[in-house]
């Protein structure tokens, strides 16, 4: 076996255990590899106390929150991971297009901005962009990535400490563990290089602000952990940005581009995969199934998405009589009427973004729990009810 085949029969396999893992990138003459640790549940408060100092108004309330395992980027995602998805060949951004998957438009100029490439982390991109890129990445690796919650991010930024950062009360220990205003150099900086927190993650805070992802469409995109160009008092655990128009006000463009973010040059982004016992392998499989063929029967692992995620309103045998169904207005599925009414691409959508009915909203999206292939499973398993 050669090494990139056995690298991807590594990757196939390996994280079916909660436990740190490597997963390669499969490339056409390379593989680029990126590692994944495992971070415990637990509770944990988050926000800040009223008298912290540094606090500011954009922190959250301290509030109690419990999060279930994960695992997390062992480091920001590197130029690397990031370029074969903005610079895909046409027709693989043709093909993704089918699966709902859009890629950037290409960035005036440098990418890099005269930045850090190589081993240095990417950044500059919109939260939608690095949305996307999760959802390219999954299709990719059959391994479900997307962004952290803001409430994964701060637990796993913690990494158990109830103190202002996450090395205790100091500000002046920030240098051991990250690159910020006073030792950036005014750039970013190759990852991996400072002291890492409890839990093993690099660069947590400093060097690039991390997106975090939305709790819905409306809401405000968020990053969290302060980048090179921050004070200290932004690598705070509890330290917020928020988005704002100046992030993208040296934009040419009018309206100004979706995917790239002119003026933040300090945005970047670290990955997240949730740990749910047994899904890893079925998962990975019901993915590269479905994608192949969308109306083969259904795989248990299908089965249980739809248990567990849809049945709810829409019925175990698709009629839409239950109890929520009911009042949200479920349709009979197995109607040979609403059957005539499939459409594969609006259907998806549905499911991705979820629907409005007289301007209630009916169905939330499922963006962030299901990759695009398992939608795809799920809206055919719905048909063939
Ligand atoms: C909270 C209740 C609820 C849940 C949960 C739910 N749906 Fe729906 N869904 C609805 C309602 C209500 C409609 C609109 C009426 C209808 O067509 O049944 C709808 C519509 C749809 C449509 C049709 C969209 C269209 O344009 O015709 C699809 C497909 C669909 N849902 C799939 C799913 C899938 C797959 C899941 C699970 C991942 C799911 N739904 C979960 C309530 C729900």
């Amino acid at each position: 076996m050669g090494t990139i085949a056995a690298a991807l029969s590594a990757a196939e396999t390996s994280p079916e255990k909660f436990e740190n893992y490597t997963e390669r990138i499969p490339g056409q003459s390379s593989t680029v590899a990126f590692d994944m640790v495992a971070i415990p549940g637990g509770e944990i408060s988050i926000g800040s106390p009223a008298g912290e100092a540094g606090r500011e108004e954009t922190d959250l309330a301290q509030a109690k929150v419990a999060v279930k395992p994960f695992w997390m980027g062992k480091c920001e995602v590197k130029w690397e991971e990031f370029l074969p998805f903005v610079f895909a060949s046409r027709e693989e951004i043709e093909k993704n297009k089918e699966d709902g998957i859009t890629h950037p438009t290409k960035p005036y100029g440098s990418i890099y901005r005269q930045r850090g490439e190589k081993g240095y982390p990417a950044m500059g991109m919109s939260q939608h962009n690095a949305a996307e890129y999760c959802k390219w990445l999954s299709k990719k690796t059959g391994h479900k990535y997307r962004l952290p919650t803001e409430a994964e991010w701060e637990y796993a930024c913690r990494a158990g400490a109830t103190t202002a950062y996450f090395w205790g009360d100091d500000p002046a220990m920030a240098g051991e563990y990250a690159w910020f205003k006073d030792n950036s150099e005014e750039t970013t900086q190759p990852i991996g290089k400072k002291k890492p927190n409890k839990f093993g993650l690099y660069d947590v805070v400093g060097n690039v602000t991390e997106w975090v992802s939305k709790e819905n469409a409306d809401a405000a995109a968020v990053a969290r952990g302060g980048g090179w160009s921050e004070p200290v008092t932004r690598l705070r655990s509890a330290s917020r940005m928020i988005e704002t128009e100046e992030w993208n006000e040296l934009d040419p463009q009018s309206p100004p581009s979706i995917w790239w973010l002119s003026a933040a040059d300090w945005v970047g982004l670290r990955l997240v995969r949730s740990f749910e016992s047994g899904e890893a392998a079925p998962a990975a499989t019901s993915t590269a199934a479905a994608a192949a063929a969308p109306a083969a029967p259904a795989t248990d692992a299908v089965k249980a998405n739809y248990k567990r995620y849809c049945a709810g309103c829409h019925g175990i045998d698709g009629k839409g009589q239950t109890k929520l169904g009911k009042s949200k207005g479920a349709k009979d599925y197995t109607d040979p009427k609403v059957k005539a009414g499939f459409d594969e691409a609006r259907w998806i959508k549905a499911v991705r973004e979820g629907v409005e009915v007289d301007g209630q909203h009916v169905m939330t999206g499922y963006e962030e729990k299901l990759t695009e292939a398992e939608m795809k499973a799920l809206v055919y398993f719905m048909k063939a009810l």
